[in-house]
């Protein structure tokens, strides 16, 4: 594709998770977007089966957000939320609370799911310190886990890339669970595997070893996305939901992917039936029209924190200067209110089944080795080329893009999360591009 502005030029922006000389030297834009298409700088429209990063799931360019958004920059375009505040934030916690399970109502804001998980860990370590166990300051995560590229993210993440390169300076006192990934075992399933449930018993062994007094906190994505669709087996939240329970620790589900219907559900907590003790979120939580992210906690924790501290002194020595922007709040309010009439998350579960039976199609197309899928949720795992891990993905994640449709690959993992507004004929479409395209890619 030519960038069509021939004195572009792409030096300049070192692009996040991106191959930069591939891409420069083939570079892929998108001037628009409206409804669930794409329009690239050569004027192709693509159809989004990744609601952008995981993100639109109202669809791109809702008038009402936009509207929502320009009237609030043209009355208020930026107030503090340090010692002082505007109505909007307020609002907003109310509406993010309405969506979360009962109990988890203390919302906190911030601007990314990286800083959501930070978050997370600092209040869990503030609530024990609170009621006197600041010696719990040990974080168990699980392998394959993606938490957003902040040190604590990294810490208790589980991808060799991501640490790497940091792995002299990751956050010291980390454990981690084992994934619950089994092909050999459960390829193909449909919805939740039937076996691994035991795999959250790994964590009575770490707590054998470490001991339950030193350990804060558990966290785990209740459905793995980025790193390639880990669909959790029957039974195993509720087993981590037990051992954590018993143990004192505190259990932290990061919903970045999950929160606001990718399950048809408000919440992956509330789709499971199992309720943690905080939840982190970000991408849908107004439509990625303004950065944001927020993290609930119970009552529990947000009142044992706040009311240890010493009257007239701040609490939680925690914030952003961007935290609750009312920019972004003015998008939250109006995306929460859009979900709510638009009925989008009982429509996102009433497609799942029209979504998980267009996937499972791919079973016997060349190179599929498992299709997983939950929600509007679906992984297709490709057998990798002899040496070149990733490089099968990346040419059908090219062959759908040129062929009008966007998937996410995660090396030779793709992995499909449409806006919820999308209907069967683009399910239809999304999953016939690939089948077409497998055919292919050698
Ligand atoms: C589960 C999970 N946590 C955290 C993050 C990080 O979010 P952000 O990129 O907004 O920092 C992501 C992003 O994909 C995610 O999927």
């Amino acid at each position: 594709m030519s960038t069509n502005q021939p004195n572009l030029d792409l030096s300049k922006f070192w692009m996040p998770f991106t191959a930069n000389r591939q891409f420069k030297a083939a570079p892929r834009l998108f001037k628009a977007a409206k409804g669930m298409f794409y329009t690239t700088v050569d004027d192709r429209q693509v159809l989004d089966a990744t609601a952008g990063l995981w993100c639109v799931n109202a669809g791109h360019g809702r008038e009402e957000i936009t509207k929502a958004v320009s009237e609030q920059l043209a009355t208020m375009d930026y107030a503090p939320t340090f010692q002082m505040g505007h109505p909007l934030a307020f609002e907003a916690a109310a509406k993010v609370a309405d969506f979360m399970p009962a109990g988890l109502d203390r919302i906190f804001f911030t601007n990314s799911g990286s800083e959501s998980v930070d978050t997370a860990l600092k209040m869990a370590l503030a609530y024990h310190r609170a009621r006197g166990e600041g010696q719990r300051t040990r974080f168990i995560g699980r392998e394959r886990g993606y938490h957003g590229v902040g040190f604590g993210g990294i810490s208790v993440g589980g991808i060799l890339a991501n640490r790497k390169t940091f792995s002299g300076n990751l956050m010291p006192h980390v454990d981690h669970l084992p994934h619950t990934l089994n092909i050999a075992e459960s390829a193909f399933t449909r919805g939740q595997p039937t076996t691994g449930a035991n795999l959250a018993d790994e964590l009575e062994r770490i707590v054998a070893l470490h001991d339950a007094s030193t350990i804060a906190a558990v966290i785990v994505e209740p459905l793995a996305g980025s790193t390639g669709v880990l669909v959790p087996p029957k039974g195993y939240l509720e087993r981590l939901r037990e051992i954590t329970s018993k143990h004192g620790i505190l259990l932290i589900f990061d919903e970045v992917i999950t929160a606001f219907g990718r399950l048809g559900a408000p919440t992956a907590s509330e789709y499971f039936h199992v309720t943690p003790d905080i939840i982190t979120m970000a991408k849908a939580i107004n439509n990625a029209t303004i950065p944001m992210g927020a993290v609930a906690a119970s009552r529990a924790i947000h009142d044992t924190v706040v009311n240890a501290g010493a009257e007239n002194a701040i609490e939680f020595f925690h914030g952003y200067t961007y935290t609750a922007h009312p920019a972004a709040a003015a998008a939250a309010v109006a995306t929460l209110d859009i979900y709510k009439r638009d009925k989008l998350f009982e429509r996102a579960a009433e497609l799942s089944g029209t979504f998980e039976d267009a996937a499972h199609e791919l079973k016997g197309s060349p190179h599929v080795k498992d299709v997983r899928n939950l929600g509007l949720v679906a992984g297709i795992e490709l057998e990798s080329r002899a040496g070149a891990m990733g490089a099968r993905g990346y040419e059908v994640f090219l062959k759908c893009f040129e062929a009008g449709v966007l998937v996410r690959y995660t090396g030779d993992i793709l992995a499909f999360s449409p806006p919820l507004i999308v209907d069967e004929k683009q399910i239809d479409q999304i999953f016939s591009t690939v089948r077409d395209a497998l055919r292919d890619v050698a």
